[in-house]
């Protein structure tokens, strides 16, 4: 894979604009994204910050967390290929500040027809996003799983890739793994300096190997946050209760690690993110 930063002063590009790009990423599947992208949104747009939530898997779940519904057949396809705007398929959510681009079965082959060799097809997602640069404060992606074209794409954009780490050996090294080849991709200029940073999913405190993950891991990486999300059934609960934690559980124990979180990627973020003043540790 690789990623060209370079580009001419011509192009539009929405990488490097003072909006945030989190996008919550793993190479694995169902280890925790989907549902924080959801609530890192919801406290975002809480916060008082214009939020957009692109949701990028076929399967839709943070467009169902949203309580909204997927996008039409069409609309995956005609961003890729035609001159849709990202916009023409922008949904308010019931939320103040937050906004949404649905989910598509479409999705499902993004990089079937993103690998069929259409030129800078790595940008595609920063180039729709660029028109939207002055409408929103922070953009949320929610990945689906996998290394891929879209992923490409992800990475091209973002500013703050959001890795969830259930505390097991094997994901520790897809982290790794992850690290690795943004820095090489750095070193070698074709990515910009994007933060890779990684937080604990689905913690169960009872575990002593979950534990020993959560107090060394951090030490020993300087990409992986402190922040906690323990296994609770309240995250569970947005499957049957369709919204984000927040709204229906707002002092349950989960709800306040995903507050920390969300303070703790901003002080990482650092760069006076929304006029706030958060000193920076990058
Ligand atoms: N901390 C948690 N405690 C309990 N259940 C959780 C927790 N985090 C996520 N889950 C549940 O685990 C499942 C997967 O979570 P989620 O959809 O957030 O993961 P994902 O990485 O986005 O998955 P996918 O790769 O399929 O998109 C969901 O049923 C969700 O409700
Ligand atoms: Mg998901």
């Amino acid at each position: 894979m690789g990623v060209r930063r370079v580009r001419s002063s011509s192009q539009q590009a929405f990488c490097g604009t003072a909006v945030k790009v989190i996008s919550a990423y793993s190479i694995k599947g169902g280890v925790g994204k989907t549902s924080a992208a959801v609530n890192l949104a919801y406290l975002s747009a809480l916060e008082g910050a214009r939020t957009l939530v692109w949701d990028l898997d076929a399967n839709s779940t943070a467009t169902r967390l949203f309580g909204q519904q997927a996008g039409t057949k069409t609309h995956g396809r005609r961003l890729m290929f035609s001159d849709a705007e990202l916009s023409d398929v922008v949904a308010r959510t019931h939320y103040a500040n937050l906004d949404i681009v649905p989910g598509d079965m479409r999705h499902r082959i993004l990089d079937a027809y993103l690998d069929r060799g259409i030129s800078k097809a790595h940008r595609r997602l920063d180039t729709l996003l660029a028109p939207l640069a002055a409408d929103y404060d922070c953009v949320v992606l929610d990945c689906p799983p996998g290394i891929s074209v879209l992923a490409e794409n992800v990475f091209y954009a973002s500013d703050v890739l959001l890795v969830p780490i259930v505390p097991t050996t094997l994901s520790v090294r897809a982290f790794d793994l992850l690290t690795k080849y943004v820095h090489e991709e750095q070193r070698k200029d074709r990515l910009r300096d994007i933060s890779t940073m990684a937080f604990f999913s689905m913690v169960d405190r009872r575990k002593q190997l979950h534990n020993s993950f959560v107090e060394v891991l951090p030490e020993e990486r300087t990409g992986v946050l402190g922040t906690v999300i323990p296994v609770a059934p309240e995250i569970e609960q947005m499957r049957t209760r369709h919204a984000p934690l927040h709204a229906f559980a707002p002092a349950s124990r989960a709800a306040a690690a995903y507050e920390e979180l969300w303070h703790e990627v901003k002080l990482r973020m650092g760069n006076n993110w929304m006029g706030m003043a958060i000193a920076g540790v990058r």
